[in-house]
């Protein structure tokens, strides 16, 4: 049998990326699993959750960092073993923006190569979509925007020429932008569908590694 394919949809916040990545799932069925990072659902999974909506719930940027991380750390055994037994995986958020948020806090000493270092030994996806919206004015319009922790126009420009420093820093050729500015969601998913279905039909079995 030919292992699963890992996919992954990244972008900042209000990108579409959980849109899309639910019309994935839902377009090709019980063959793949979607899971969502931050897991807010785990033990790690709390703490974000507190740290993200409750202002009053500080934590060094280092440590939330590392929490992020170890976060990704508890569900990888379950998505390492869907993707040997078969199934497709198909993640919304994973170690680009684990990178890209914390980086954009310009902590000294907390550089990217510092930020990936606890990623080190995660499976690389065989496809990597990142949404990009070049219209940051559409950020403010959508409903709740602005109600969790980096919510804020100001830090989502400052994480989104991140994300581009995280690019050239982490080579993979696996990785597609993908231009969202206007677009509809029909649009958007008309787009990366045929890239999703053309990596799912290669049968590489190797795993890359961060
Ligand atoms: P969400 O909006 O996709 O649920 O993610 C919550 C926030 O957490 C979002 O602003 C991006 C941020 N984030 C990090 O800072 N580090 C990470 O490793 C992940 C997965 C998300
Ligand atoms: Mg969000």
């Amino acid at each position: 049998m030919t292992r699963g394919k890992l996919i992954l949809i990244e972008g900042l916040d209000r990108t579409g990326k959980s849109t899309q990545s639910e019309k994935i799932v839902k377009e090709l069925g019980d063959e793949v699993v979607l899971f969502k990072f931050p897991e807010r659902s785990t033990p790690i999974g709390g703490l974000i959750n507190q740290y993200l909506t409750d202002r009053s719930f500080d934590l060094p940027p280092q440590s939330i960092h590392l929490l992020f991380s170890a976060n990704r750390w508890e569900v990888n055994a379950k998505i390492c073993s869907l993707l040997e037994s078969g199934k497709h995986v198909v993640l919304d958020r994973y170690v680009y923006s684990g990178v890209a948020y914390s980086a954009a806090k310009q902590i000294p000493g907390m550089d990217i190569s510092w930020c990936l270092n606890p990623d080190k030994g995660l499976v690389k996806p065989d496809l990597t979509l990142f949404l990009s919206n070049q219209d940051s004015s559409s950020l403010q319009d959508r409903d709740g925007y602005g109600e969790e922790r980096y919510e804020k126009a100001a830090f989502q420009k400052k994480v989104r020429e991140t994300f581009f420093q995280v690019f050239d820093a982490i080579p993979d050729d696996n990785r597609v932008i993908v231009d969202v500015t206007g677009k509809s969601i029909e649009q958007v998913f008309d787009t990366i569908m045929p890239l999703v279905r053309k990596v799912l039909g290669n049968n590489s079995e190797d795993y890359l590694y961060f």
